[in-house]
């Protein structure tokens, strides 16, 4: 048998970062509310000029340097983004060119914060099927350019960011299951009601934002990402003490504790980086693993649950043995 196993992690973070204080100055808002409301104290927002692929290569790079692996060994590569740069090509090829990669299938995936759950299951069936031996996943957002910054609702909740995996082809099992949902009857709780084909008028006025009926998604990511905890675990006849990592989409520090404490996962074996990254979509799930691999916290051979919960709704997650 084939299996796919995280063989390198990545991530980048834009450099500026816009504190509670500093959205005080822009609309009607403090610090205690933000922070009592929904754990967060600053965010990362891109540059005018850095765009989603931008923060996907920083972050794709540091996932090929950590895997020991040479760019031309990749042979698929899969990004999860809300905010490609471009309509087309998918960010995905334009990360593939920046990374001189020519041949191997490259597209994007869009099931926005639970993105990155569906790339992992893609990449994941790809190798085990034997269509590739090395795949390059990333979650990349621009969160920030679906934004009204003048909506208090939800401009304090998001930010920017990139993470990485490498997944390589293994006879030992790196990602035991992964698990997926989607009810599109709930597509107008979360969302931004304007595209291409739709309402463009909207995008060539600059007002293609991000609307949020805030307290139906938080009672819905609670019960999606508790349950989806259960479902992981049963499938793969484990207990909630086997598990040493806990990596919850990171929107918002209620709904991550209501969910340990629904699903009784000790806080300290649940990975929070909320307070400093803000809801960053596709992106925070990988940017948290990665950041608790660089730190040690998460080492090899630990059973990490990981999962994630977006506008659809969609909801996933993954078993992993690091
Ligand atoms: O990635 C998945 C997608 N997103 C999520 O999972 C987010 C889910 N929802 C949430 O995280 C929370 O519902 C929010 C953080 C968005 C809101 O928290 P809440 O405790 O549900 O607050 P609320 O919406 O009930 O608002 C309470 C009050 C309202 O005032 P009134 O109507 O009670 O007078 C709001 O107008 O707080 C007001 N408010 C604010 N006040 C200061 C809303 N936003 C702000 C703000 N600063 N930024």
């Amino acid at each position: 048998m084939i299996y796919s196993r995280i063989i390198g992690t990545g991530s980048y973070l834009p450099e500026k970062v816009v504190t509670n204080a500093d959205l005080e100055k822009m609309v009607d808002t403090n610090d205690e509310w933000i922070y009592a409301r929904s754990g967060i104290r600053e965010r990362r927002i891109a540059g005018e000029d850095e765009f989603t692929c931008d923060l996907a290569v920083q972050a794709a790079q540091n996932a090929i340097q950590a895997a020991g692996i040479r760019n031309d060994g990749i042979d698929l590569i899969i990004v999860a983004t809300t905010t490609a740069d471009q309509v087309f090509p998918s960010t995905a090829c334009l990360v593939q060119q920046r990374l001189g990669i020519s041949g191997p299938p490259a597209f994007d995936v869009q099931a926005v914060c639970a993105g990155f759950l569906f790339a992992i299951d893609i990449a994941d069936k790809f190798i085990r099927s034997g269509s590739a031996r090395t795949a390059l996943v990333i979650g990349a957002e621009t969160f920030s350019r679906i934004i009204d910054w003048t909506d208090r609702r939800t401009c304090v909740l998001f930010g920017d960011g990139a993470g990485a995996v490498i997944l390589g082809a293994d006879r030992e099992p790196g990602i035991l299951s992964t698990h997926l949902h989607s009810d599109g009857k709930y597509k107008d709780l979360l969302c931004v009601p304007t595209g291409v084909s739709r309402n463009y008028e909207r995008v060539k006025a600059g007002t293609a934002y991000t609307t949020m009926e805030g307290g139906e998604v938080f009672r819905w990511a609670v019960t999606a990402m508790s349950d989806i905890i259960d479902e992981t675990l049963d499938a793969n006849h484990f207990d909630r003490n086997d598990l040493d990592w806990l990596i919850p989409h990171q929107a918002n520090i209620r709904i991550i504790n209501a969910v340990g404490r629904r699903a009784a996962i000790p806080p300290e074996k649940v990975i929070v980086t909320v307070d400093r990254h803000g809801n960053t979509s596709a992106a925070s799930v990988p940017l948290a693993l990665d950041e608790s691999v660089r730190s040690g916290r998460i080492s090899t051979g630990q059973h990490v649950l990981i999962e994630g919960f977006g506008g659809g709704f969609t909801w996933g997650s993954a078993l992993i043995r690091m």
